[in-house]
């Protein structure tokens, strides 16, 4: 990262201090702002963030890891989360992680090379009898076939 872009983080970091406050509750929304611009959460940014909120830089890390919303890496433009939890596993997720790695030429924790798509998976997103289950971006489908997830797929290619 360069120097400015490190300069222009910190005085966003800065402002997202004013807007959240300088406190603990503060952490996640700041959190999900930057992820929310950057779609991901550097770990430059991640210390300091930890260093404005007076928050120790592995505590920062634990909450960036803890969340399937958050992500500490610079992901793609989209970002498609599949369910990998005992239900969707259950429920046929193997068939839908085909169905998508066939249709990106990628796997899951990969991102396509013109950096539009990446593929992750996430603990359970809460619709355990709708499985298997998957969020893009901020919405989450269930009740998946292989087919419907590729016709979604293509929807953000
Ligand atoms: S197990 Fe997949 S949503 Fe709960």
């Amino acid at each position: 990262m360069l120097v400015y872009e490190k300069n222009n983080l910190m005085e966003e970091i800065q402002q997202l201090g004013k807007k959240h406050g300088i406190n603990r509750n503060a952490l996640i929304p700041i959190l999900q702002d930057i992820q929310a611009k950057y779609h991901g959460i550097s770990d430059f940014a991640q210390q300091e963030i930890g260093r404005m909120l007076s928050i120790h830089p592995v505590e920062v890390y634990s909450v960036v890891s803890f969340y399937s919303f958050l992500n500490s890496n610079i992901e793609g433009r989209n970002v498609v989360r599949l369910c990998k939890t005992v239900s969707c596993d259950l429920a046929g997720k193997c068939d839908i992680v085909k169905a998508i790695e066939r249709e990106l030429g990628i796997k899951f924790g990969e991102t396509t090379k013109d950096k539009r798509i990446s593929l992750e998976y996430t603990n359970c997103l809460g619709m355990c009898d709708q499985g298997p289950a998957m969020i893009v971006n901020e919405r989450v489908y269930g009740k998946l076939t292989p087919e419907a997830a590729v016709t979604i797929i293509n929807e953000i290619k």
